[in-house]
């Protein structure tokens, strides 16, 4: 299947060597670094800022889309601990995004029985984005479909240096056995924690833009995860991309180390 993607004000062709199918496993966790805004904005001679305001139009698309798809858990990496580097003016309306998001969005979430969830270093969030972010999470928390997951001021060194804070903590409270330490209690002080055990790592992890990085997302959850990077700028991500995504990793041969069956062992 061809797509064909603009980039540098021409078109490029992006092949998808699979089809997707309805009948093959669809990911129940799909994770995505929704990476180029910034240079989708610079193609067309725009600032920075109007590729994240696009980008948002992409991520109601790819919600919608998901959830029409039967996927469960749809985690956005939306701002990272490194991206207060960025200019004061790029970061203010990274910190609006949200505000503006929910204020237009939260209906029809509600009406698609998506559930909201934000996980990072909410507290250092401005009073404007906290109070969105909570309303949303509040307004959505009955809902039982498809949970929409926001990173925000995430980044998961962090991540695992504070679950390590807090088991310490706790291990110390309870005069623990540093053995009671296993993989599973782990997980549960990480910011997945929230997540039932069965979805907090995500299957598939799509990276847009063509950078083929992790960038500290993610980085215990992902360890048997499949890799997909498009080429596609995140405004221009769409339900098709998506599809193609999934189309991959219902072709990849997932073995957790293990082999497939007996017969292949030697
Ligand atoms: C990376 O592109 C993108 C971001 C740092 C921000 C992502 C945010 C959105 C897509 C909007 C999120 C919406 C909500 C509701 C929170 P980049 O700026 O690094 O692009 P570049 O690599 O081309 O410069």
């Amino acid at each position: 299947m061809l797509r064909f993607l603009p980039q540098k004000n021409k078109y490029i062709v992006e092949e998808s060597e699979f089809s997707f199918s309805k009948e093959l496993p669809i990911p129940k966790h799909i994770a995505i670094i929704m990476d180029g805004n910034g240079r989708w904005a610079q193609n067309r001679r725009l600032p920075r800022v109007a590729g994240h305001k696009e980008g948002m139009e992409t991520v109601k698309k790819i919600t919608k889309h998901a959830s029409k798809l039967g996927v469960k858990v749809l985690t956005l990496y939306a701002f990272s601990t490194e991206n207060w580097k960025r200019p004061n003016e790029e970061v203010n309306f990274l910190m609006q995004l949200p505000v503006d998001f929910f204020d237009t969005f939260v209906p029809e979430l509600k009406k698609e029985n998506v559930r909201v969830e934000v996980m990072g270093y909410k507290e250092f969030l401005p009073k404007h984005t906290q109070e969105a972010v909570e309303r949303a999470m509040e307004e959505t928390k009955n809902n039982t479909g498809l949970i929409l997951n926001f990173a925000l001021n995430y980044g998961s060194r962090a991540e695992i240096i504070t679950a390590i804070q807090s088991l310490y903590t706790q291990l110390q409270a309870n005069q623990g056995n540093i053995n009671e330490i296993t993989e599973d209690t782990f997980a549960d002080y990480l910011m997945t924690g929230f997540l039932p055990t069965d979805l907090r790592d995500p299957e598939l992890v799509i990276r847009t833009s063509g950078e083929e990085r992790i960038s500290n997302f993610l980085l215990w959850q992902i360890a048997y995860s499949e890799l997909f990077f498009t080429r596609a700028f995140w405004p221009d991500f769409d339900e098709q991309a998506l599809e193609n995504a999934i189309a991959s990793y219902q072709n990849r041969d997932r073995r957790f180390g293990a082999v497939k069956n007996e017969e292949e062992s030697v």
